[in-house]
Parts: C-alpha cells; structure tokens; sequence
C-alpha cells in the first residue's frame, strides 16, 4: 500500500490553528527541526514511501486459493492486509511462492459439505474460485452443488459477504457446455437468495495472466492482452445476436483478483452481478 508523506514548514500563526486541530502532535511525529517556525506554510517536497497495511480484522476464505484465479485473489487478499486461508481438495499442493507461506490451507471437498464446517468460522468473508470443465454432469456439479453447499454453509454461519467467479454468458456456445452454464445459473440464483445485501457474483469472460501448470508457467497474457485491448472498446459488437457475446474481451486476473477482494471487503460495494466491464471499470479505481 502506498501513501505520501508530505514536509510542512508551519508559520507561526499557523501553530494554534494546528493545536486545535490536534494535527501539530502528528506533524511532530514527522518533523523535529524547530529552527524553522517563522517561514510559512509551504510544501517542501513529498516523496512516497512504502507503509505496511493497517492490520485488519477481516478474515477472508478463499475457496480454490490454489488455482489460476484463486492464487491471484490471495496475493491480492494479502498485500491488502487481510488475514486469508483457503480450502481445496489438494490444500497447498505445488505452490512453491512466498506469499503461499503467509495463507492457512484447508484440504477439503465442496461436494462433502461437512469439509466445511470448521474452516467458515470467524471467516467475514468468502470468495469462490471453484469451478471447472468435464462431462455436463461434472461440470453442474462443480460450477452448480459444490457452490451451492459454500454458499448454504457460508451463510448458516453468519458470514457477511459472498464473491463467487461465474462466467460470462458466450451465446450460442452456452449449448455445448451446459452442465457449466446450468451450474453456474444455478449457483448464482443461491447466492442472491441467501445473501441479498452481501452476494456479489464476476462475469468474467476469458481471463489471461500467468498460470502455472505443474513446475511451468504458462503466459496466458501472450494472446489475452492484445484481444483485451481491441475488445473493451468494440462493446456494440456483443449486441450482435448469437455470436456476439464471444466477443466478449478477456480480462486480465490481477483485474479479477483485485475486484473480487474489493467485493469481498468493502461494505458499500453494490450486491449483484458485475460484467466484464464493470470489472474493468472497478479495477482502475483505487
Ligand atoms: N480461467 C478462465 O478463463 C475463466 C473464465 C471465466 C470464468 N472462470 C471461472 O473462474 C473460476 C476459477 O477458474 P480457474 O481458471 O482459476 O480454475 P482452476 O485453476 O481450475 O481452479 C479451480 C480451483 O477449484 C478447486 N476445486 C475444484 N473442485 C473442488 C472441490 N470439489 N472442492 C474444493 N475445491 C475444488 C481446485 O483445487 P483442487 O483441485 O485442489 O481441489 C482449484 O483450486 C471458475 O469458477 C471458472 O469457471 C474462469
């Protein structure tokens, strides 16, 4: 987190004003040099520095923590200063960074709902990244009743806020797959039902940035980027009916990450359904 650090040089007259506002004991704590009372107010310089976070009392559980986006969202989770553990069927498994130290893993199955009794507790927030491909019958199961059993399980225990990563509809594509299709809409009905003021679901379509594949990384961005820069701003051509939901543009997951955290923490973010252009739009805000 950055912030700027600013040296005042305070005149004389300026001093009561700032007693009784209490800001000349904080600019105490910057500045010592008392020789320099008489000049005027004045900026010197301003230079920015790096600060830790403020400790935070929110605990965030991401679920999938381990996969493409769900690793993002705990880097993201973590440099905001949020304390974050995360529940998947392999835990930790091959995550070798730094940042995966600071995370508490949870091995534990979605579909197996008693996994997930113990992990939701004292959690403020959930964010799931599960979700997959297969036959339709697995991919309602993934995308559909293992989010439905976090969502039901997130609000028994009295969770505030539920982010969960649907997808973008892709028009006539949405035939061939279904299963994730059906699984998604279905989670999403879940989650608006259980958590009205608090349900938050992305609508990402492609999302590109690194994935690590076994010991390699793999840089999805090589065909993401450029297509993501064409498409934000051809938003007509997705009213084209039939095919014009792929065009769809793919997003960037360091964009994905950093909204799903902000959802998942800030209380005054709007429940409901965000599209790859609100996702666009809310990632370059600060
Ligand atoms: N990648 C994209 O381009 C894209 C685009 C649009 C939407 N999305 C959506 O974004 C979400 C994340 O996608 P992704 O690409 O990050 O997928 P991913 O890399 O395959 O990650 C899926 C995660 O889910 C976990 N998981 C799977 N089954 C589970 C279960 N039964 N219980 C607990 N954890 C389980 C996996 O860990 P284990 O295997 O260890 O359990 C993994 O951490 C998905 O919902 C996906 O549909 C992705």
């Amino acid at each position: 987190m950055r912030s700027i650090v600013s040296r005042f040089i305070p005149s004389k007259s300026s001093i009561s004003r700032l007693y009784t506002s209490g800001l000349l004991r904080n600019w105490r704590l910057l500045s010592t040099d008392s020789n320099r009372v008489d000049e005027p107010f004045k900026v010197e310089e301003a230079e920015t520095v790096k600060v830790p976070p403020p400790p935070s009392d929110k605990k965030l559980l991401v679920l999938g923590g381990n996969g493409f986006v769900g690793s993002h969202v705990c880097r993201e989770a973590l440099e905001r200063g949020l304390s974050v553990s995360s529940l998947s069927r392999s835990g930790r498994s091959s995550i070798r960074e730094s940042w995966a130290d600071k995370v508490v893993w949870h091995q534990g199955n979605l579909l197996v709902p008693d996994s997930l009794k113990d992990v939701m507790n004292g959690v403020t927030a959930v964010i799931s990244c599960v979700g997959g491909f297969g036959s339709n019958s697995h991919m309602y199961k993934i995308n559909g009743t293992a989010n439905i059993n976090a969502i039901r399980a997130a609000s028994e225990q009295g969770v505030k806020r539920f982010v969960y990563i649907s997808a973008a509809d892709f028009g006539v594509a949405n035939y061939l797959l279904q299963g994730y299709y059906k699984g998604k809409k279905a989670a999403e009905a879940e989650l608006f039902s259980r958590f009205t003021y608090g349900g938050v679901v992305l609508r990402p379509g492609f999302i590109h940035g690194t994935r690590q594949v076994g010991r390699m990384k793999v840089p999805l961005g090589v065909i993401g980027s450029p297509l993501e820069m064409i498409l934000q701003h051809a938003k007509p051509l997705g009213r084209i009916p039939l095919v014009g939901p792929l065009f769809t543009p793919p997003v960037n997951v360091t964009s994905v990450a950093k909204v799903a955290v902000r959802a998942a923490t800030d209380p005054v973010f709007p429940p409901g359904i965000v599209d790859v252009y609100g996702i666009f739009r809310y990632s370059k805000q600060e």
